[in-house]
């Protein structure tokens, strides 16, 4: 048995109790309504954190790249919608896995891609259902819900028997500033996949799937009606960006990074750490909300927020550590090898800088060390 404090450090570790609440309050919040949830499986890229978060061996996932789609498949997971865009040269892969046996879906903007992938699939005689991208957030890929490509590409899919439907994710819900900001994406999210869904309708095509999702947009939205199914990420672990946004408090985030201190600057009150960026990701979602942690939100080793401090700085290496406000760190406190825990700004992106979870229950005993895949 191994404890925190044998741990060497940098060290990324999961509190396995908070995700499992997390876990449950997303399947709470879809009870009884009808909609399927789909962990987006990016965030953890754990099979045993997937499976944790689903209370299931094999729930229905998104992947971001096909290493996970092929990993998970692996592991039981047959159904399995690739949430990135195509191009041809990940054609045969996506094929394979539809003719092993996965339930696989892939994602579109755009005629050409459909056409392409659609010949391909014919060629190879496996069936594997193509969705729409929508762009409901002006953030990055999609084509608008009034875009006049939506309906040519769903005509080249349908016409092969493709069309899987439609999908959107307003990343932009990130930036929201308050409940009312969060919640007016919320609903420009659903408006934009609905409106897009019926244009397809009145063209005389079905639409299996309308899938929308982040976790801030799903937590804060009022409505699901019409949705088939939602893909969250994030919530498993929670983070700065998302207590930021009120979506979740500092105690459920389930992810930290140890940290050892290994050197003092007394004079201006800073510790120096072992977990620079390549521990904690240069990620600075909090940046532009209310309450900026920096790097991260420092906790002693029980993962108890310590004081205001925060890692206000980081080097590759190195974490810089000091007080947000107030009165200047009396550093004698935290003497060189004092454990720190810090919480990330962005769980996925932290967790992805990191080859294993060392998950805890509550305690300092790591009861298991679970591999994150990684690559593409
Ligand atoms: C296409 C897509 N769907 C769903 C998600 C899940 O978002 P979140 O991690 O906020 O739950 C992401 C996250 O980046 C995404 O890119």
């Amino acid at each position: 048995v191994t404890t925190l404090a044998e741990l060497a450090t940098p060290a990324l570790v999961l509190e396995r109790g908070k995700l499992e609440a997390n876990g449950a309050r997303m399947r709470a919040r879809l009870e009884g309504s009808g909609v399927r949830l789909r962990q987006h499986v990016k965030t953890s890229k754990s099979i045993e954190v997937a499976r944790l978060a689903a209370d299931a061996a094999h729930a229905p996932i998104t992947v971001s790249t096909l290493a996970e789609a092929e990993h998970f498949f692996a592991h039981g997971f047959d159904d399995v919608l690739y949430a990135v865009g195509l191009v041809p040269g990940k054609f045969a892969r996506v094929l394979a896995l539809a003719r092993a046996g996965c339930r696989v879906q892939v994602l579109v903007d755009g005629p050409e891609m459909a056409a392409a992938f659609v010949a391909a699939a014919r060629a190879a005689s496996v069936r594997v259902p193509v969705v729409i991208e929508i762009d409901t957030d002006d953030h990055r890929a999609g084509l608008a819900p009034e875009s006049k490509l939506l309906l040519g590409t769903a005509a080249v899919l349908a016409e092969n028997g493709l069309l899987g439907g439609v999908l959107t994710h307003a990343g932009n819900s990130y930036t929201s500033r308050d409940a009312a900001e969060l919640r007016a994406w919320s609903r420009r999210e659903r408006a934009g996949v609905l409106r897009a869904a019926e244009r397809l309708r009145e063209a005389g095509h079905a639409v299996p799937l309308v899938s929308l999702g982040s976790t801030p947009t799903v937590l804060a939205g009022e409505s699901l009606a019409g949705v088939s199914e939602v893909r969250v990420g994030v919530y498993v672990f929670f983070d700065l960006v998302m207590a930021g946004l009120g979506v979740c408090a500092l105690e459920d985030v389930a992810l930290s990074v140890l940290a050892s201190v290994i050197g003092h600057q007394a004079e201006k009150g800073w510790l120096v750490t072992d977990a620079g960026w390549m521990a904690l990701s240069r990620d600075r979602g909090t940046q532009g909300q209310a309450l900026d942690h920096g790097y991260g939100r420092v906790c002693d080793l029980d993962g108890h927020a310590l004081e205001d401090l925060v890692v206000f700085d980081a080097n590759q290496e190195h974490g810089l550590v000091a007080a947000r406000s107030g009165p200047r760190l009396d550093v004698r406190r935290y003497p060189v090898g004092t454990l720190l825990r810090i919480l990330p700004n962005h769980a996925c992106a932290t967790a992805a800088q990191h080859a294993a979870y060392h998950v805890v229950r509550g305690g300092r005993t790591v009861e298991a060390r679970w591999e994150r895949l990684r690559g593409w």
